[in-house]
């Protein structure tokens, strides 16, 4: 099943999600709908948050780059916590399925150290360097309740302000289902 993906604007995205629980109902049903829907909106990374739930629970399949080490680059993280962060920083441009038309240079810590459960509950722990520390950072953020506007200088947001708000109005072309909050009724 496609979700509709939830729009800047809405305040699910901006919300600290919740743990998710190991009697979570049809957690695996729900796992492949988030992986139909990223790849349905041609995305690397969507979060539970980006479909409305307020969950700790993230997708990523890196295999869109052209790189060796991201072809198995597909991942499921559910309660995941970064437990350090490299002090080398390193910029990159990110593009967001819940921010259509906007892509911008952010800086991140360039590795970092995760624990997280996998699809099938297995605790986890492993260090992410380069594209893919940059996807889990991103995806990170947004069970944080943050987007990676939050992390743009503010002169930067100002200049975006209008775009960012046609955004949550709808007043936007996208090729995929999306859910927007502050859209105008039609009369
Ligand atoms: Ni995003």
């Amino acid at each position: 099943m496609i979700y509709s993906i939830v729009a800047y604007g809405d305040p699910v995205l901006k919300k600290k999600a919740q743990d998710i629980q190991p009697d979570y109902p049809e957690l695996q049903k729900l796992i492949a709908d988030m992986f139909e829907t990223m790849y349905n909106a041609n995305g690397v990374g969507l979060a539970a948050p980006q479909i409305g739930l307020s969950l700790r629970l993230f997708v990523v399949d890196g295999s869109p780059f052209d790189e060796e080490k991201l072809a198995d680059f597909k991942k499921v993280f559910i309660n995941a916590r970064i437990v350090e962060s490299s002090k080398e920083t390193s910029t990159f441009n990110e593009g967001c399925l819940s921010i259509p038309d906007i892509r911008e240079d952010v800086v991140r810590p360039e590795r970092i150290r995760m624990q997280w459960l996998d699809e099938h509950l297995q605790p986890q722990e492993a260090e992410f360097d380069g594209i893919p520390a940059r996807i889990i950072q991103h995806e990170y953020d947004h069970i944080e309740g943050m987007l990676f506007t939050d992390r743009l200088a503010a002169f930067k947001r100002t200049l975006l302000f209008r775009k960012l708000d046609n955004i949550s109005k709808g007043l936007i072309k996208v090729d995929y289902k999306m859910k927007f909050p502050f859209r105008l009724k039609r009369r």
